[in-house]
């Protein structure tokens, strides 16, 4: 190398970054292996800047022109969103190969998705191509909620089942069960501006009024505060007749009152309500009450069933897993004594988890099989969009269905105007369900 042009490299090695340097004078390694330290050190743009003075009378305007391109393609960089995903942590495929696991098409569903079977097979009338109008009609309507943070309460995807079940089915009568600071009651009035509610939370919404946001709807009645009625002991007759419904197949109930899934359908079928909503339809092993899923969840259902055994694939995928998703079991949250997997750990639970009860397999086998046997219709809503555009982080996707807007199609996210929303409203996903009932 011509003496010149080494002098001009040991200088510019000199003028590394000084963090460089603190970094190397801290560090007996560094001292001794410099030239690894200072070369990893030195900036690209330095280094491109040194091969072009090397070129002679051309080399400035090389160099100029180098520095023009650089500042284009960080503008590119900078303005497309694709790219901030593609090297997101969120994004499921990076996140499957740091889990050793296959790529973006095995992650939904790819620990199973258990589900209800209905008596004759029958399904929900709507299509994904109305999902997705729903959800630009949607959006702005959510973005002017009254309760912004509704943290312990309804986020986007479940205001957005909730809506479009309320206005698919265009009922006669809206009851719902934990109404919180009124959230829900608020989706209700915007699927129908026009039709009663009946609200039963042993909390008024109007209580929270004094402390911040809060929802009272004009044309509901409340069964709340010092008239509160649990659903199992509403006199549902005389409430029917007050509001003047001769058909029950005209009313649609929501419950988000974390009681016991199995209790409140066998409540709602003993009246002959036909149209429910749960809101948290909890996975086996997780929530504080037995919910649907958890029922469904068996070994004759595809997708469905546990081993607890620790050196399977399911056990071996969950532990990796759950170090991602906030809401992801590992194998010994999933099973109890007595290998018990079923609802959570062999435990049926009940209220918030404030009471529960051990059950058998054959007991819990006999709840899938009655619940089957009065069911029309089970249909869990999915997930509005991928994580790698949501960027929620909390519910595991190996355990549902393919969400409304796939992985990779940000420009759909961004025309349905979901882009717009915070993060955190995406965070509350727990397989929403809409069930029709009938007497076997
Ligand atoms: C998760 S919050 C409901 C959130 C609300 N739906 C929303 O999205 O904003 C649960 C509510 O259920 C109420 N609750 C508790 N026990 C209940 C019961 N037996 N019947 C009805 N609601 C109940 C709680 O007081 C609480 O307001």
């Amino acid at each position: 190398m011509p003496k010149k042009m080494l002098e001009r490299v040991l200088s510019l090695r000199r003028a590394a970054p000084p963090h460089g340097d603190e970094a190397a004078e801290n560090n007996d390694d560094g001292a001794t292996d410099d030239s690894k330290t200072k070369k990893q050190q030195l900036p690209l743009t330095t280094r491109a800047f040194n091969y072009f003075t090397r070129m002679g009378p051309i080399g400035p305007c090389l160099a100029f022109l180098f520095l023009v391109f650089l500042a284009l393609l960080s503008l590119l960089l900078f303005h497309s969103h694709s790219f901030v995903c593609v090297s997101s942590y969120y994004d499921p495929v990076y996140r499957s190969r740091l889990l050793g696991l296959d790529g973006l098409e095995s992650d939904f569903g790819s620990l199973g998705v258990p589900w209800c079977r209905s008596k004759h097979g029958k399904t929900v009338e709507w299509t994904s191509k109305d999902l997705l109008n729903g959800l630009e009609e949607f959006v702005p309507i959510y973005e002017a909620r009254p309760i912004k943070n509704n943290m312990y309460g309804m986020g986007f995807d479940h205001s957005f089942g909730l809506w479009f079940t309320a206005r698919w089915l265009k009922p006669d009568l809206m009851i719902e069960s934990g109404a919180f600071k009124g959230h829900s009651t608020w989706v209700l009035r915007q699927a129908m501006p026009d039709i009663p509610i009946v609200s039963l939370s042993p909390r008024h919404p109007e209580k929270y009024l004094k402390k911040g946001p809060a929802y009272v709807d004009g044309n509901c009645t409340y069964f709340a505060g010092k008239d509160f009625v649990d659903f199992g002991n509403v006199d549902w007759g005389s409430v029917m007749k007050k509001h003047g419904i001769t058909d029950l197949s005209r009313v649609l109930i929501f419950f988000d009152d974390h009681q016991n899934e199995l209790k409140r359908i066998k409540q709602a079928l003993k009246v002959g309500f036909q149209h429910l909503v749960f809101e948290d339809n909890y996975d086996t092993g997780t929530g504080d009450h037995y919910s649907l899923r958890q029922i469904c969840d068996q070994f004759y259902i595809r997708g469905g069933g546990h081993s607890c055994f620790r050196d399977s694939d399911e056990a071996r995928i969950r532990s990796k897993r759950k170090k991602f998703w906030e809401k992801g079991t590992d194998i010994d949250e999933l099973c109890g004594p007595g290998e018990a997997w079923w609802g959570v750990r062999g435990y049926m639970r009940d209220n918030f988890n404030h009471s529960n009860q051990l059950i058998s397999h054959a007991e819990h086998f006999q709840n899938s099989r009655f619940l089957e046997s009065i069911l029309d219709v089970y249909w869990e809503l999915p997930p509005v969009a991928g994580p790698s555009l949501t960027h929620q982080t909390r519910y595991d996707p190996a355990r549902s269905t393919s969400p409304i807007v796939e992985d990779g199609r940000y420009g759909l996210f961004q025309r349905l105007g979901l882009a717009r929303l915070e993060t955190s409203t995406f965070n509350g996903y727990t397989q929403m369900v809409y069930v029709q009932i009938s007497k076997q």
